[in-house]
């Protein structure tokens, strides 16, 4: 079993080495490595489902996940990209609606460790950062499909 002070350590010494929280104030760090919780999913889980409700927040520790889109059109699933060590996801549902954008599988035939944040510790520790504010370039698709037929119909 792991000890507070071991968790602290492991954890801190791992969001120094990931690009998008190395800067962090130390304090900040300290926070998130005593909120931040292990967790395993093995190959081929539905971490996250897209349309479902979602209070969580993840860090990729080790293996690979693939973000994946049910497609508004054809009805299909369509990959949009893979996720390592270092990445994070699940911001969306904590920020704007509580419903998840898309689905995140598990790719990796070992499995996925991922660091989990709950809703209330994201709010207190990261969410008003903007550079976890980030936009995705399918977001605005089906506006600007929208846009282009009103435009075409006039
Ligand atoms: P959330 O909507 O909470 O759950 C699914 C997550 O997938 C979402 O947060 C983002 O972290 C991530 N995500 C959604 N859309 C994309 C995209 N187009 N590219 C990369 N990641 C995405």
């Amino acid at each position: 079993m792991k000890t507070g002070l071991m968790k602290q350590k492991e954890y801190t010494s791992f969001l120094r080495s990931v690009p998008a929280f190395k800067d962090l104030p130390v304090e900040t760090l300290s926070k998130l490595a005593d909120a931040l919780e292990a967790d395993h999913y093995p190959s081929g889980e539905y971490i996250i489902r897209q349309g479902a409700k979602g209070n969580t927040f993840y860090i990729i520790a080790k293996g690979a996940v693939e973000v994946t889109r049910r497609d508004s059109t054809a009805g299909e699933e369509v990959f949009i990209r893979n996720m390592n060590r270092g990445d994070w996801f699940g911001e969306k549902a904590l920020k704007d609606e509580d419903v998840r954008t898309a689905n995140i599988v598990v790719s990796d035939p070992s499995g996925v460790d991922c660091l989990v944040l709950s809703r209330e510790s994201y709010k207190q520790l990261i969410g008003d950062l903007a550079s976890f504010d980030r936009k995705y370039p399918d977001e605005t698709a089906p506006k600007r499909a929208e846009e282009f037929r009103h435009l075409t119909l006039k």
